[in-house]
């Protein structure tokens, strides 16, 4: 089995001193073949990813960063954006259309789309949430041959209910997503708990998760870790 990728979206939470604190945490009890196993990406708030990228570099550590979202601009007259350039070099991904910025900031697939679009040209790999398969094949416009991209498959009704998908409609909707694009990865996201992510892992399209709630004590996103390479 290859590595799996497993996500933390701490969403609109952690201070930099709370950030600091899981991570040191963690690092205190992690064992380095979690690392070799997991592809273990950290998506914070756009305030940490600076001093979260100097901690790696620091302490030599293998996380990877991603941003929660991305401008579909350009640099300029737009308040309050954060740019691809200003991402390029900080972060290796983004996430793009997560269902609570479809939501609650009126983002539609077009936008989606031009946020993918702008994600590769500076060569930031996109982690596109779809909750439906109209989503997905919306994708096809923006994505270019040997585009590489991550698909996070996040029912609806999952997310933060704490009522994940079954693992077996989770993979049958991985299928027809490779369906409609052969190339993807797909991940599982909605209610990942250390308990379930094993039966996510296990599933033969699905190559990790996506962990919202869970993800922001120490403790239980190691045991999710933990959990996943036990598979
Ligand atoms: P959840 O969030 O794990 O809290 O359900 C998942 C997500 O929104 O990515």
């Amino acid at each position: 089995m290859g590595k799996k990728y497993i996500l933390a979206n701490w969403k609109a939470n952690k201070t930099e001193a709370e950030a600091m604190n899981w991570l040191q945490n963690l690092l205190s009890n992690i064992d380095n073949l979690l690392f070799e196993n997991n592809e273990i990406i950290i998506c914070p708030p756009f305030t940490l990813l600076s001093n979260l990228k100097s901690y790696i570099i620091d302490c030599k550590l293998s996380f990877k960063l991603g941003a929660q979202d991305i401008s579909q601009f350009e640099d300029g007259s737009y308040t309050g954006e954060v740019t691809g350039r200003m991402l390029q070099g900080l972060v290796d991904y983004v996430i793009i259309g997560h269902s609570e910025r479809r939501k609650n900031f009126g983002e539609t697939d077009e936008i989606v789309g031009k946020k993918v679009k702008i994600a590769l040209k500076y060569n930031l790999i996109p982690i596109i949430c779809v909750s439906e398969l109209s989503q997905t094949e919306v994708l096809k416009k923006f994505l270019i041959d040997n585009s590489n991209f991550v698909i996070l498959y996040e029912p609806l009704f999952a997310i933060g209910s704490g009522q994940a998908d079954t693992p077996e409609d989770s993979n049958s909707m991985a299928q027809k997503i490779k369906g409609i694009l052969p190339a993807s990865l797909i991940l599982y996201g909605g209610s990942v708990t250390a308990e379930n992510v094993g039966t996510f892992i296990v599933q033969p399209l699905i190559s990790g998760v996506g962990v919202g709630k869970a993800s922001l004590d120490s403790g239980v996103f190691l045991q999710i870790l933990e959990n996943a390479s036990k598979v």
